[in-house]
């Protein structure tokens, strides 16, 4: 079969996908997160099935609208394939941020196994028509959906948020009632990129967080921006040249709070983005006579493993739960 017919004719489970049903069921019966994991290339893919592999966790890999245009979506979907078949552990394929009904529909079509609907720049009423319409198209085919209410801060697949809507928890029982939805992403003070908290004393907003648990105590809930923005890293990247100033993430405490608290699934992005690039960085510096790209790409590669491998064990608590 050539790739052409691969990309528009497999279905999820031909390429040996799962959905996230099962998945988030799970994790909200056991008290862990399953990751959300954003990859743009191949370094970052390998590196995050092979520590999911290693400490026995499943996952779902994160595409953004971003991502699928810088790999191409052909590609992106054979490497999919491709490393489904070398790493055998439970993988779900998601797109994160769908901004409108289309590229949802695009990507259920291609073999995603889960989508995102984000429509929490609209009104409610406009969130609530659109979530539904993909819930419909999407659970025709067996992929899952998920929505969000509220909106967080900073860069979010080609969009700037530039201030932090909180949850309204008297919204999320009918939203997810009217929508069909299956899990529900929200805001508690969280938000996208390296610049996250303003201070080391801020925290989430859990009286947020336990009154949208309360009202929906059996539905799996989503935390986006969740990345750490490990101090080492950063420093790592400054140290071999970079120049990465007043970045500040979400304490590791924190998360593993807000995942005992109904948070079953928990994306991370821009720390893999800073792993990377301290990798490149200290391989380029250490060895300045390098130009193979597989030097410095392999070395970015590991420092997401390990990162991954750690967050799996003392972030999200999946590890050992396939
Ligand atoms: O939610 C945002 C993700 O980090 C995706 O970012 O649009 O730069 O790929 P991106
Ligand atoms: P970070 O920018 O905190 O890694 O968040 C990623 C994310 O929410 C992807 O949807
Ligand atoms: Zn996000």
């Amino acid at each position: 079969m050539a790739i052409y017919d691969i990309v528009n004719l497999m279905k999820y489970e031909e390429l040996g996908l799962v959905n996230t049903q099962e998945m988030l069921r799970d994790a909200l019966a056991r008290g862990y997160a399953v990751p959300g994991y954003n990859f743009n290339n191949l370094e970052q893919l390998q590196a995050i099935l092979i520590a999911c592999l290693e400490t026995e966790s499943p996952v779902i890999l994160q595409v953004s609208n971003g991502a699928r245009k810088y790999v191409g979506t052909n590609i992106l979907m054979s490497m999919v394939a491709g490393a489904i078949k070398e790493y055998r552990i439970p993988v779900a394929l998601h797109l994160d941020h769908g901004a409108d009904f289309q590229i949802c529909k695009d990507c259920c079509d291609m073999g995603f196994s889960s989508v995102m609907i984000d429509a929490s720049d609209k009104p409610f009423d406009e969130n609530v028509e659109i979530s539904a319409r993909v819930a419909e198209y999407a659970h025709a085919r067996g992929v899952s959906v998920e929505a969000e209410l509220g909106a967080l801060e900073g860069i979010e697949d080609e969009k700037v948020g530039t201030q932090t809507h909180y949850t309204n928890p008297a919204d999320v029982v009918r939203f997810v009632e009217q929508t069909g939805v299956d899990s529900l992403a929200i805001s508690i003070g969280t938000s996208h990129g390296a610049y996250k908290m303003k201070s080391p004393a801020d925290t989430l907003r859990f009286d947020i967080l336990e009154e949208i648990a309360d009202a929906l105590p059996h539905f799996p809930l989503v935390l986006h921006g969740a990345s750490s923005v490990p101090e080492n890293l950063v420093a790592e990247i400054n140290k071999y040249g970079g120049d990465i100033k007043g970045a500040r993430g979400i304490p590791v405490q924190q998360l593993v709070r807000a995942r005992q608290m109904n948070i079953c699934k928990i994306n991370v992005d821009s720390d893999f983005r800073l792993a990377f690039t301290a990798g490149v960085r200290r391989a380029l510096a250490e060895h300045p006579e390098a130009f193979d790209p597989r030097v410095y790409l392999s070395a970015a590669r590991d420092m997401i493993k390990e990162l991954c491998k750690d967050k799996n064990i003392n972030v999200m608590g999946s590890a050992g739960k396939i």
